[in-house]
């Protein structure tokens, strides 16, 4: 960046995982009270007796309390993108070329916000983009939003470069619908010790983020000289993997390569941050070479470059779970994706943290479904900040919309609380524009609700 609803009751497929196919219902929502209203009463209910929302609801003041509560570099890994962050201003155009036509007189007293995705009925068409770091945030991090997911019914992606490993997510959070995000890393074998890892946490669904086999150009971070990983932050998955572990064990005892670099105060820092991180008591982690190996390892592993569409071949012989693209904006790419048995993708480009001057992901989105013809669900995520937006993405014809950056600017600025209330506040607003567009239903969000369809 430059920066009702009655949740459906009705039952779904079977889930992987044998929890209850539907969704818990949006806690805000009740049958006779949709999820906007309950949310607004909420706000205003409280404004009488002096109390204000625990963050702010106005985007940009949500981002200045975010700002305000996070380090100077936090803010800068979060809030950055490519380049001149053009991609993300992008986004956020893209979303303006569309008007929404609002109907009138069609009973929308009743509304269902649900949606069927990876064989469950959700009670709402968003879910959680996976994000790494989150400690970056807030100390709680993914268990925070872990919660909150499981409390709103929304899934959630957990990132390969989370700052909690899965298990320790999924079992603080066992209601949550969760995803596992992938990396897919350098070392086959590591790559299949994280997909199995995350059948055996509940995980339901991978999302392979093909994107990012490179980190993206983001001067803001370059100009801080700042990367998290390199201070061992965000490789929690990395550090709880025995496959991974094995390797930082064998680069941690063949014999150092060049110079040792001169000590300097923001290095030893960096030491005890890296160890305080490493699996092990601070004490021995701080004389042992495992949590500088355990980074230099991570950076050397992280992705792979060389793959290519045949690859996917091999993922989907190592698991069942359904495996869902990420970072998809050719129809070239959406087409090969049917053809390589994929089952979703996700029109994405990574918020604009990868290349700048990019095409606005919401601009991709129409050219990708054509070429997807309904073989596929189509997920979207890049730019929504509104349930306005999500509307919009769902009228051009994404099966379900991500969040990202909102949720995090919440959890930072109030925790739990403030990521919960961001997200509820999205669920309100797009209850409440489609009760003005005249929808009853996700189903009736399509193109004749915009302008021009
Ligand atoms: C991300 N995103 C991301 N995606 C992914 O597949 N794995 C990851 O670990 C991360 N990590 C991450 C960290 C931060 C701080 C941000 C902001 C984003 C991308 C994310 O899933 C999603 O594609 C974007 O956030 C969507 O853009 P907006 O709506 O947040 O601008």
């Amino acid at each position: 960046m430059t920066e009702s609803s009655n949740a459906s009751t009705a039952g779904g497929p079977p889930s992987p995982t044998g929890r209850p196919a539907t969704e818990p219902a949006v806690e805000a929502a009740t049958a006779s009270n949709g999820a906007g209203r309950a949310r607004q009463s909420a706000v205003y209910l409280a404004g009488v007796m002096g109390r204000m929302p625990s963050v702010p609801v106005s985007y940009p003041r949500l981002v200045s309390a975010a700002k305000r509560a996070m380090s100077k570099e936090a803010f800068a890994y979060v809030a950055g993108s490519a380049g001149l962050e053009t991609t993300a201003t992008a986004n956020r155009r893209a979303f303006a070329k569309h008007r929404i036509v609002p109907r009138v007189l069609r009973d929308v007293a009743s509304r269902d916000l649900g949606v069927d995705l990876l064989g469950r009925r959700r009670a709402t068409p968003f879910y959680l983009a996976p994000i790494g770091v989150l400690d970056l945030a807030h100390p709680d991090a993914d268990t925070a939003a872990a919660k909150v997911a499981a409390r709103l019914g929304i899934p959630i992606a957990l990132s390969t470069q989370a700052s909690t490993p899965m298990e320790e997510v999924t079992r603080a959070a066992p209601a949550a619908s969760a995803w596992f995000q992938l990396y897919w890393s350098s070392s086959r074998e590591l790559t299949e010790s994280l997909v199995h890892r995350a059948e055996a946490a509940g995980c339901e669904a991978l999302l392979v983020t093909l994107d990012t086999h490179l980190l993206g150009w983001r001067p803001r971070d370059l100009d801080l000289g700042y990367l998290p990983f390199a201070h061992g932050r965000g490789i929690a998955q990395y550090t709880s993997d025995p496959v991974f572990m094995h390797l930082v064990e064998q680069r941690a005892a063949a014999p150092r390569q060049g110079a040792r670099p001169k000590a300097t105060m923001s290095g030893l820092r960096a030491l005890v941050e890296m160890s305080s991180r490493t699996p092990g008591p601070l004490t021995r982690n701080l004389r042992s070479p495992i949590p500088r190996a355990a980074v230099e390892t991570f950076l050397d592993v992280f992705a792979d470059p060389t793959l290519t569409w045949s690859d996917l071949t091999w993922l989907r012989s190592i698991t069942t779970l359904p495996i869902v693209l990420k970072g998809i904006l050719h129809a070239e790419d959406a087409r090969a994706a049917v053809e390589a048995g994929a089952d979703a993708l996700i029109v994405s480009n990574h918020g604009g943290r990868q290349v700048d001057g990019a095409v606005a992901a919401l601009d991709a989105l129409p050219a990708v479904l054509e070429a997807v013809a309904g073989r596929m669900p189509v997920l979207f995520d890049s730019g929504v900040r509104s349930g306005a937006d999500a509307f919009v993405a769902l009228a051009l014809g994404a099966a379900a919309v991500g969040i990202g950056r909102p949720w995090v600017y919440g959890l930072a600025a109030g925790g739990e609380t403030g990521a919960r209330e961001v997200l509820q506040n999205l669920v309100a607003e797009f209850d409440i524009t489609m009760a003005l567009a005249g929808a009853r239903t996700v189903a009736d969000i399509d193109r004749s609700t915009l302008a021009g369809g």
